[in-house]
């Protein structure tokens, strides 16, 4: 059976974790595709609620293999103490595997994400300071270590010899900053690797095989698609390829194995961190979806920034990844709204356009047209079927079917696991009667 792509449509922070959960259950293997401990993906079970930065989201699944790709950034000590936090928790980590390919994040790459952000000034990203950008870099460079090295003491200590002296060359006459000790260094990985070795493995067999006998196969993205390297705010953006194309990369599963792109997108827009977001709210409105919604980061405690629906953000994203269909999540935020607003084009300096420029700085001075939907004003956190909706709630969803171009086929209700309704909702199937 082919593949699923679960990845984010927007700004990050979707509900991919829950989604990924929730697929997990029918699924033989979850494999994280991309990005490192910048990420935050949220699962609510019975049990408990836990916020995975690098661990894949099907982990409570224990009948699925959880893999790290080759795509991902691994730090090792973030992803050690999730593994901690998980077993104290009671979670097995048996069904957890990690790519011999996938490279570290080292402790310098935190120092050099924090100083390059400081460098920026009042250009900065707002970036996780989880040393992303610095390993992506090196990454690319051809200068990243791999876990296939980590886990290898001796190669390991000739990789150090080869890449340190250069970055402390740099820390100390570019940026005027402490240099790092290499004993103490490997010291400090030697630890890590010793703990993360029975995880680490040539992990793309494993996923082409299934592949080849028709398991199911889950890739769960992280960060969202305006976030993405290429096509993203640029540069106000993450390091990795945060796409449907990116997925198929980074997790080792080749194109022609995914039949389905679930694009996940909030019933509104949040971003953290710089950059431009034109329907962004700094008003009572603004706070009112931060507040119902808790919209502060999962990863650093951040508040989330807030604002409607960008369906021509959202038509960018679904064209250029081959969104097949959409999950609705936090619909249940909107319940106590009367009007709610989704915007369909923005005005560029006078000039109307659908489309999202390449330009950050032309992005920043779109004002966003909007579209007036009626809100629904009642609860819909128990509702489980279609038929439990508010027709207004069908409505909205319709029109964001219809704005977007993909059938929407899941929506979110609230954050526990269960509170997720399954339909089909068709572009062109506004519901009648319901207008603004
Ligand atoms: P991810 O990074 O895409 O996995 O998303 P995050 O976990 O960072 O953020 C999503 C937040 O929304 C988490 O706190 C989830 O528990 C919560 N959440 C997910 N789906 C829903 C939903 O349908 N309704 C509500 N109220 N909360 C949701
Ligand atoms: P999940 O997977 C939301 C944002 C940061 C910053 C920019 C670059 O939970 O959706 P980075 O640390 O990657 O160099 O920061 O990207 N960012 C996220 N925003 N959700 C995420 O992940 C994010 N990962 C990175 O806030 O603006
Ligand atoms: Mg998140």
């Amino acid at each position: 059976m082919p593949a699923t792509v679960v990845m984010g449509g927007q700004w990050g922070d979707e509900g991919k974790g829950k989604l990924t959960d929730l697929l997990a259950a029918s699924a033989d293997i979850v494999v994280r595709a991309n990005g490192g401990a910048n990420a935050g993906h949220t699962v609510q079970t019975d049990q408990d609620t836990f916020a995975l930065h690098l661990i894949p989201s099907g982990i409570f699944n224990q009948n699925c293999l959880s893999i790290v790709g080759a795509g991902v950034v691994v730090d090792p000590q973030k992803i050690i103490e999730e593994i901690d936090d998980l077993e104290s928790r009671g979670v097995s980590l048996a069904p957890l595997r990690i790519s011999a390919r996938a490279h570290v994040v080292l402790p310098y790459h935190l120092f050099l994400d924090a100083l390059d952000e400081a460098q920026r000034g009042e250009g900065s990203i707002g970036t996780t300071l989880r040393g992303i950008g610095p390993a992506y870099s090196d990454k690319t460079g051809r200068r990243g270590l791999r876990m296939a090295e980590l886990i290898d003491t001796d190669v390991l200590r000739y990789r150090l010899s080869q890449e340190l002296p250069r970055w402390n060359r740099v820390l100390e006459r570019v940026y005027g900053a402490e240099i790092i000790d290499g004993d103490a260094l490997f010291e400090e990985l030697i630890r890590y690797s010793a703990r993360l070795r029975p995880f680490v493995s040539e992990t793309e067999p494993i996923v082409a095989d299934a592949l080849a006998s028709g398991q199911r196969i889950i890739v769960e993205c992280a960060q969202g698609a305006m976030l993405d390297i290429d096509y993203g705010t640029y540069p106000y953006v993450t390091s990795s390829s945060t796409s449907a194309a990116g997925a198929c990369q980074g997790a080792g599963v080749p194109p022609m194995g995914v039949d389905r792109v679930l694009g996940v997108f909030k019933a509104y827009s949040t971003r953290v961190g710089a950059g431009p977001m034109p329907t962004e709210l700094e008003d009572a409105t603004g706070q009112l979806i931060r507040d119902r919604g808790h919209e502060y980061g999962t990863t650093t405690g951040r508040p989330r920034r807030t604002g409607w629906f960008d369906a021509v953000a959202a038509r960018h994203v679904t064209r250029l990844n081959g969104i097949s269909d959409i999950a609705v999540t936090l619909l249940d935020v909107f319940d106590v709204f009367e009007t709610i607003q989704v915007c369909v084009a923005y005005d560029i300096d006078g000039e109307v356009v659908d489309t999202v420029p390449a330009r950050a700085d032309r992005l920043a001075r779109a004002r966003p047209i909007y579209e007036a939907v009626p809100g629904w004003r009642e609860s819909t956190v128990n509702a489980r079927r279609a038929e439990d909706l508010p027709q207004r709630a069908l409505n909205y969803l319709s029109v964001i079917a219809e704005r977007v171009g993909a059938p929407v086929s899941l929506v979110g209700v609230g954050p526990h696991r269960d509170q997720i309704v399954q339909l089909s909702v068709k572009p062109g199937t506004v519901v009648a009667g319901v207008g603004a």
